[in-house]
């Protein structure tokens, strides 16, 4: 059985807050509640429980994209086929980045925005992130490639800002000599 999560759409305004630093212990409920982020996430990622459950894949939830204005993000990585790398990071921190930007080439997409949205977002090709697990453990992760853009998405939420704010208006789809595609 899987209760769906109830997933803000980008025309909710709540999207748009500045979510708050999580103090430790993480309340019970957050608790439950990243475990069914996780749980969404995976199956979303699995083809038979994503039919089943008619879930749109995803491979990362920030917290105040269910309403909720705290400082967590979930990014369930898919290493090999049908295995998968949860991280959990609790007021995550990019410490630093490498100068070299990526683009996703088919651009990214968003469990809150239900449409397809043209054009290219910059990152940063490699992240260090420190923040915290859900014990309150000091936590340093480093990502690169699409993990990195995974991280940079989510932690974006938590400011209140989504993909698309990032696609350069005037020209939204970038060439292969302004960006190195993933
Ligand atoms: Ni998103």
């Amino acid at each position: 059985m899987l209760k769906k999560l109830k997933i803000l759409d980008e025309s909710d305004k709540r999207l748009r807050k500045v979510s708050d630093n999580v103090t430790f212990p993480l309340s019970i409920e957050h608790k439950e509640l990243i475990k069914k982020i996780i749980k969404q996430l995976k199956y979303s990622q699995i083809e038979e429980k994503q039919e089943k459950y008619n879930l749109r894949p995803g491979m990362g939830l920030a917290f105040p994209q269910l309403g909720i204005h705290k400082r967590i993000i979930v990014i369930v990585e898919e290493v090999e086929e049908n295995k998968f790398n949860n991280h959990v990071v609790i007021n995550p921190e990019i410490i630093s980045h490498s100068v070299e930007m990526i683009a996703a080439e088919a651009g990214e997409g968003c469990l809150s925005v239900n449409r397809e949205v043209e054009g290219h977002v910059r990152r940063y090709a490699r992240v260090t992130i420190k923040g915290f697990d859900e014990d309150g453990n000091k936590i340093k992760i480093r990502a690169r490639e699409e993990l990195a853009i995974a991280f940079q998405h989510e932690i974006d939420h938590l400011n209140g800002i989504l993909f698309y704010d990032h696609i350069d208006k005037k020209k939204p789809i970038l060439n292969e000599i302004e960006i190195r595609f993933i």
